[in-house]
């Protein structure tokens, strides 16, 4: 029998904190010691304070848990941070101080050279990457970021393609779910029968991150991959789920069968694809006309695949298609749980027996 290893959730009471809680509460390798958020919260039981969405119960032992405030030590080799960005900084920071992995789904530390933006069936290599940041900074832990929702999506899809053929360059444009804007996020009025052309930061993020996720390693960090990157992002009144079409060059004119042969044939290392987290395969070709839709094919390989359709000639670049991920899974606590468990599988952390 093995002890499951204590980890901790920081922010735990918001959107993406309470997909990380039903999502490590039955984990076969994890257990939940601590969690925590704001001083508002802090110092009552997690029952009392959440207002629970999730559509599983709340497990009792859980709800039971008194919140604590997000400053170590808490109990915990991991703490996954889904804080709000604004105070994410300085507490993870501590947190990596004091020893612990922090898994961030915060934009705060994602470019940093020494911080691995990590989505483990596309650039598990950059893991190496926080032996340099303990070295440089003197920390016992370490940063390991998330990235940003509608990137997760987009770079995984994109990953086999530019492996296979090279991207040069690429339009993407959004259609994000308000549960992409926290709790409670955009208001109602604003989201119902509508289409906000805006999301704030958004598409500089996407622009940077992708290039950074398919970027190779080098002795200064990550060379960004050398495509450029044109994002149009809109917020649309779904509740999960970022659907987003794609315009993409290659260097080489490239058939949508190649492109779907070269998709369908995409795996992890053997070391990711085993991860209890790791869907198969992580992404889904669907060939029919009108798919991938947010309410039909989110919660394919349990939130954590990615659907791609629609694979099409382009006029003007090579190739179209349409893509969708789940924001909070595969675009947050679902891939932040399969970063701490490639940890694992890496021989960073251990498992006690
Ligand atoms: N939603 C998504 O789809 C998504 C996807 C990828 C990444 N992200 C990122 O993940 C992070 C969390 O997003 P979310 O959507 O879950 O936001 P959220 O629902 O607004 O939750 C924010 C969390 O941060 C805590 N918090 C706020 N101020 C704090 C403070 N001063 N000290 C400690 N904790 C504090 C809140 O605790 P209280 O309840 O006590 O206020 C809550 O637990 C954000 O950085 C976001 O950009 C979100």
């Amino acid at each position: 029998m093995t002890a499951k290893i204590p980890v901790c959730i920081l922010g735990a009471t918001g959107t993406v904190g309470q997909k990380f809680v039903r999502l490590l509460a039955d984990h076969p390798w994890f257990e939940i010691a601590a969690v925590a958020a704001s001083s508002a919260s802090a110092g009552r039981r997690y029952g009392e304070v959440v207002r629970w969405r999730e559509q599983t119960d709340l497990p009792p032992a859980i709800a039971d848990l008194v919140v604590g405030e997000c400053a170590p030590p808490l109990p915990g080799a991991v703490a996954f941070s889904a804080l709000d960005a604004d105070v994410a900084g300085p507490i993870e920071q501590a947190f990596a101080r004091a020893g612990a992995f922090v898994v961030t789904n915060t934009r705060t530390h994602r470019m940093e050279p020494d911080v691995p933006l990590l989505i483990p069936e596309a650039n598990a290599d950059h893991l190496v990457l926080i032996d340099r940041q303990r070295e440089a900074r003197g920390w016992r832990g370490a940063i390991l970021a998330n990235p940003n929702c509608s990137t997760a999506a987009l770079a995984l899809a994109l990953a086999p393609l530019h492996r296979a053929f090279e991207v040069e360059k690429l339009f993407v444009s959004t259609m994000q779910a308000v549960s992409g804007a926290g709790y409670p996020g955009v208001p109602s009025l604003d989201a119902l029968g509508n289409v906000i052309p805006h999301i704030g930061g958004e598409e500089e993020k996407i622009e940077r991150e992708t290039r950074k996720i398919l970027g190779a390693l080098d002795p200064g960090g990550v060379e960004p991959a050398a495509f450029a990157v044109s994002a149009h992002t809109n917020r649309v009144p779904v509740i999960d789920g970022h659907l987003e079409t794609v315009s993409v060059g290659f260097r080489r004119r490239v058939s949508p069968q190649e492109a779907t042969a070269a998709l369908r044939e995409f795996r992890g290392s053997p070391c990711v694809s085993d991860l209890p987290s790791s869907p198969d395969p992580p992404v889904e070709v669907d060939a029919r006309a009108d798919r991938p839709q947010p309410r039909l094919d989110l919660d394919r390989g349990r939130g954590m695949a990615v659907t791609v359709g629609r694979i099409r000639p382009c006029p003007i670049l090579d190739l179209r298609l349409v893509l969708l991920g789940h924001n909070t899974i595969r675009g947050a606590a679902g891939q932040g749980v399969q970063i701490a468990e490639l940890l694992v599988a890496d021989g960073r952390l251990e498992r006690r027996g």
